[in-house]
């Protein structure tokens, strides 16, 4: 296991994968991880859908129809052997809210109520503690939008209406997008995104003293 500031400066979005199975017990190990994120309320309305082996070809088929899939510019993201779909549940705040200790803060009423989405801020810390985690067992991972067939993917998997998706989480063994015996770089960056040139801000540009 690394130190917490090595898995952190390492871990770069991952596009592409050996097809390699992640162990189920891996990934219970890093869902076991998530679950120890911060939760409003501890209300903890995080859920994953999972699709692993073949079964990931379902996601794709609905998400990336074969005919655009030639001009796909991440093909090797499509071999990635595990895709997780994050959902935060509004209803799971909103219940935990109207219980007596929380009742005062009248978020029971209704997400409406609300003056920032708890649900989507919860789920986001437990999806940044599950790239952390992937990162740190030697995993590379995505998270990444969904576009496209978000309707007809709920319908297939069964979900009920309320849980919001997030996006998707690929997770897997990271590999050379072009050439899958060439050591891994060295910087974790396994597929460069577009946006990965951009300079990364300075705490002097984040840091507001005192005022903005
Ligand atoms: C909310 C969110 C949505 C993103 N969506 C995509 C996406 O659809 N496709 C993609 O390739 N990367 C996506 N990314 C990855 C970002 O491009 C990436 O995090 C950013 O360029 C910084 O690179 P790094 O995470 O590798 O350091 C997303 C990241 C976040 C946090």
């Amino acid at each position: 296991m690394a130190e917490f500031v090595d898995v952190v400066r390492r871990r770069r979005m991952t596009r592409a994968f050996e097809p390699r199975p992640v162990p189920l017990e891996t990934l219970a190990e890093i869902v076991d991880l998530a679950s120890r994120a911060p939760s409003a309320g501890k209300a903890q309305g995080f859920h994953l859908v999972v699709l692993d082996g073949d079964r990931t070809s379902e996601f794709w088929d609905i998400t990336l129809p074969v005919m655009r899939r030639g001009t796909f510019k991440w093909q090797r993201l499509l071999d990635a052997p595990l895709i997780a779909l994050p959902f935060a549940d509004p209803k799971a705040y909103t219940d935990r809210y109207a219980e007596p200790d929380k009742a005062g803060t009248g978020l029971g009423a209704g997400a409406q109520a609300w003056p920032a989405p708890y649900w989507t801020i919860d789920a986001s810390m437990a999806v940044m503690t599950m790239l952390l985690a992937a990162e740190d067992l030697g995993l590379g991972a995505l998270f990444f939008g969904v576009f496209k067939g978000e309707r007809e993917l709920r319908q297939h998997l069964g979900v009920p209406p309320g849980p919001e998706l997030l996006g998707a989480l690929a997770i897997g063994y990271p590999t050379d997008p072009t050439d899958p015996s060439a050591p891994l770089p060295r910087d974790g960056a396994y597929a460069k995104g577009r946006s990965a040139s951009r300079a990364r801000r300075t705490p002097g540009e984040i840091i507001h003293h005192g005022h903005w």
